[in-house]
């Protein structure tokens, strides 16, 4: 039995996780920074890598504790090498290596956006490419049309900001928290998200691109014409992101079935952070189920960011015999190729 260990400091979370290779997960151990963060109503980019430091070697023991195994049993170390933030991708990467080189055991880097592809694997080993996959995430707005694992064309893409991003970056106009994504997916719901029209950027222009940024400014911009006695009223907000969540998830379900029929697929998988969103996941299902299109999400732990799907997705390119070398550095902008 293979044992690979899995770890991922692209951003804000410390992941490890080891799997075995029947993709079974033995651990995933996510620590999340979001108390540190929630102060500056976002991520301070040095204050995650300084965590990043501080929690490492805690997530690790735990990752081998839930797993019963210690480091002499992993038989691969794979490790996220972009994109993401650079201070973040360093702290994995040493980890990685040092675990490596101790030991004497293969090293492979990862690319986050293959790993967030690659998190459905673990919940449902059987699922076969070909496949339109979007990945929607805090840095990543993303359709791919998925001929095989490792074989990939990207369709469209975000110009300006991602769809996690958005979300958090109202959240924090608005004042209801950090991270957004998760808080407008509550308040959001059993609202009226017909309430305020708001129409995402790019939604009927032919492409398979995104632009969330305009639907930001115009959701900023609705709430600070409101008087004070309404932006202290708890149902109008609510309202309010009710219905700019609903035209984000319009035009994210609009564009990946678009995509759908000029690929002639006949499957879906959804990744990324957002890919939680319980309103996403719902349009999903209902427009595949209306035309006999299956719809994969993972389960929530395994769409927002862990050392599992690196692990999975390392595993793969190791099987093919892919190895990578102690002078591997981290590319904070990584781009996603195909290796077929
Ligand atoms: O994949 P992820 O953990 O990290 C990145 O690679 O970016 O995604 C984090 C993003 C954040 O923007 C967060 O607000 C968003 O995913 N997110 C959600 C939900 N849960 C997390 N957005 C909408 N609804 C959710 N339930
Ligand atoms: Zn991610």
């Amino acid at each position: 039995m293979i044992h690979v260990l899995g770890i991922d400091t692209s951003c804000d979370d410390s992941c490890v996780a080891i799997i075995n290779d029947e993709h079974k997960i033995l651990s995933n151990v996510v620590s999340s920074q979001t108390e540190f963060h929630r102060h500056f109503g976002g991520i301070v980019p040095e204050v995650a890598s300084r965590k990043h430091l501080e929690y490492l070697p805690s997530v690790l023991d735990q990752a081998l504790k839930d797993a019963h195994l210690t480091l002499r049993d992993v038989d691969l170390v794979t490790v996220t090498q972009g994109p993401g933030l650079l201070g973040s991708l360093l702290l994995g990467m040493c980890l990685a290596k040092t675990i490596a080189l101790v030991g004497d055991k293969p090293l492979l880097g990862v690319n986050h956006l293959e790993g967030h592809l690659f998190a459905i694997r673990l919940e449902y080993p059987e699922i076969q490419p070909p496949f339109v996959a979007l990945i929607v995430s805090g840095g990543h707005t993303e359709i791919i049309a998925v001929e095989d694992w490792g074989k990939y064309y990207l369709l469209g893409s975000t110009r300006d900001d991602a769809a996690g991003e958005a979300y958090d970056k109202i959240s924090k106009f608005l004042n209801l928290g950090y991270p957004g994504g998760p808080i407008i997916d509550h308040l959001s719901e059993g609202a009226q998200s017909n309430r305020f029209h708001f129409s995402a950027g790019l939604e009927d222009d032919g492409t398979l691109d995104f632009s969330f940024s305009g639907l930001k400014t115009a959701v900023v911009r609705c709430y600070s014409r409101l008087g004070e006695e309404e932006k202290k009223d708890k149902e109008l907000i609510r309202d309010l992101v009710a219905s700019f969540q609903e035209s984000a998830v319009r035009v994210l379900v609009n564009k990946t079935f678009r995509a759908l029929e000029m690929k002639g697929f006949s499957q879906i998988v959804v990744g990324g952070g957002v890919a939680a969103n319980r309103h996403l996941r719902r349009k999903m299902k209902e427009e595949g189920e209306k035309r006999g299109v299956r719809v994969f999400f993972p389960s929530l732990s395994l769409c927002t960011d862990n050392g599992a799907m690196i692990a999975a997705c390392g595993l793969f390119h190791w099987k093919k015999g892919e190895r990578d070398s102690w002078d591997m550095e981290p590319d904070p902008r990584l781009p996603l190729v195909s290796t077929e």
